[in-house]
């Protein structure tokens, strides 16, 4: 037992948090789809990468039509991933390895499966029932036309006609219908939620969506001079948060936001301190691999949290974009929902080069680091057959976008494996690509250049080295093209993204780079260095 890695209550200030997908993490029961006991079983796994906490991504009674976004009761553990009482043990045993747990909360909308979505249909139109939703008419003479002119952030249409004539609002799939946050049962209902779970022993929650839950109550169309927005980042989310905010306060619990935003000064109206703790930092994960790009993001983020006191998040990939090795090996290095292609040419050697870069420029940066499982094998994303694809994503583009598959393939364990370790019996839920294996964690464990050996040290030096973490960055001196930064007691992090070897500034030691050094002691392009000064 390691005991707790951050003392006090600032833990989530400088923690570095490890995403879990279940269903794709490790399976435990051999069908073929990740769960709780995999988790268990793997714990080792993570207290030695030595991340601070996890945050798993839903794990509740769900249909799985948005990989358990849709969720059908919130107290309780989906069959195929087990049982509360083993996330009760799993919350515990990974207590016992210094490791906080995180869980994550969909507010704006639940499972079509949900009793309360099956009460309302049954109850019909103009009933109680339906008001726990958006429920409306149609337009047109035989009210043949969705309500209004929104689009699903899915694609399409975010409305679906019942037979009882009555349209109800859903900004994701079909399959989950929002909910209606001007209804007090709705704002009860979730603060009974986030009681049950920090009374389980969760640390903290994740907000899915957490922009978005709040409606214009007239669900107006969407024109370009119409302020505020009928349904982003409407202020009445705020009134919701500082209520969620006393429920964690009793608790020492912490909340991070799924706030997609442009505006920094509206995103940091989520970071007040009576608000969320933190948000996800998309600025940053959307820059491209361009030493101009990265600069500015890093200082707009620090910019924008800095008046309300916040530490910054720094991620470079989720289940939701693509992985990092991949994005970073392409001609376009940004990442937008809208650019997903098929058949994007791809160089992964060079990927990997950048990405084992910015993990340390990542874990260099003041705040706390989001890691997504696999990004600690450099898994790229993978091809899935199109006879393969689950994600709503793709269905609803019309086939166009490849969807979000491709990076929650199911993890490579043990080479020599069934499966590359990820189960020993069942095929997994998505195929692994050929030679998937060669990622395996045990082979990368066993070699020291691996972008696992990367993690680990990195992750090791986080820990033990001070100056890591929350706190202050400055800028040193640098030419064009490459970033260099020191935080307070001597540390200093330099990172190549010009063709020409950069001669490092002064410092005592190099404590580690992600690529060697030439034979000068040179920084090499796409190269990045922590040195102790
Ligand atoms: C968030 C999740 C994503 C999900 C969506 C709807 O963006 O990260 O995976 O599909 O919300 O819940």
């Amino acid at each position: 037992m390691e005991g707790s890695r951050h003392s006090g209550d600032d833990w989530w200030r400088s923690a570095v948090i490890y995403q879990v997908y279940v269903r794709s993490f490790a399976d435990g029961d051999g069908d073929g789809t990740g769960d709780l006991a995999g988790v268990r079983a793997r714990l080792p796994h993570l207290a030695e990468l030595g991340v601070d906490a996890l945050w798993f991504t839903p794990w509740y009674v769900s249909p799985l039509a948005d990989g358990g976004y849709d969720v059908a009761d919130y107290r309780a553990i989906d069959p195929a991933f087990g049982t509360l009482a083993e996330a009760e043990k799993l919350i515990a045993e990974a207590q016992d390895l210094g490791i906080r747990t995180i869980v994550d909360i969909v507010p704006n909308h639940v499972s079509d499966q949900h009793p309360w979505f099956r009460a309302a249909l049954a109850a019909g139109p103009g009933s109680p029932e339906r008001r726990l939703f958006h429920f409306r008419p149609g337009r047109g003479a035989h009210g043949e036309l969705p309500p209004n002119n929104w689009a699903s952030e899915f694609g399409g249409v975010p409305w679906t006609r019942l037979d009882d004539g009555d349209w109800y609002l859903h900004l994701f799939a079909a399959q989950q219908p929002d909910l209606n946050w001007a209804h007090p049962a709705v704002r009860q209902e979730h603060e009974d939620v986030l009681r049950f779970w920090f009374e389980r022993g969760v640390a903290g929650v994740r907000i899915d969506s957490a922009a978005l839950l709040a409606k214009d109550p007239e669900l107006p169309d969407i024109t370009p001079d119409r302020t505020p927005h009928p349904y982003l980042d409407r202020d009445e989310l705020h009134d919701i948060y500082r209520s969620w905010r006393a429920v964690a306060d009793a608790y020492d619990g912490i909340f991070v936001g799924e706030v997609w935003l442009p505006d920094s000064e509206r995103f940091a109206r989520y970071l007040r301190p009576d608000e969320l703790h933190t948000a996800f930092n998309f600025t940053f994960l959307t820059a491209p691999w361009d030493a101009a790009s990265l600069r500015t993001a890093i200082d707009n983020t620090l910019a924008e949290h800095a008046p309300v006191g916040a530490p910054a998040t720094w991620v470079l990939c989720n289940h939701d974009v693509t992985r990092t090795v991949t994005r970073y090996g392409r001609a376009d290095t940004g990442f937008a929902f809208a650019d997903k292609v098929f058949g994007t040419p791809t160089d992964l050697r060079l990927g990997t080069r950048r990405a084992r870069a910015a993990a340390l420029l990542s874990l260099a940066l003041p705040g706390a680091v989001y890691l997504y499982q696999g990004e600690e094998l450099g898994l790229p994303e993978a091809d899935i057959p199109l006879d393969r694809i689950q994600d709503p994503m793709h269905a609803r583009s019309g086939g166009t976008d490849p969807g979000r598959d491709g990076c929650r393939v199911p993890l490579p364990w043990a080479a020599g494996e069934p499966y590359a370790g990820f189960g020993s019996v069942g095929e997994p839920w998505l195929p692994q690509p050929p030679g998937w294996s060669t990622y395996a964690a045990d082979v990368q464990a066993a070699d020291p250049g691996s972008v696992l050996s990367l993690y680990r040290e990195a992750l090791r030096l986080r820990r033990t080295e001070t100056g890591f973490g929350d706190g202050a960055l400055h800028w040193l001196p640098s030419a064009e093209g490459i970033l260099a930064f020191a935080r307070p007691t001597g540390l200093t992090c330099v990172v190549n993204l010009s063709p020409e070897p950069a001669v490092l500034p002064h410092h005592r030691e190099v404590l580690l780079a992600s690529d060697p050094l030439d034979a000068e002691g040179r920084l090499p392009q796409d190269t990045a260095v922590w040195l102790r000064d």
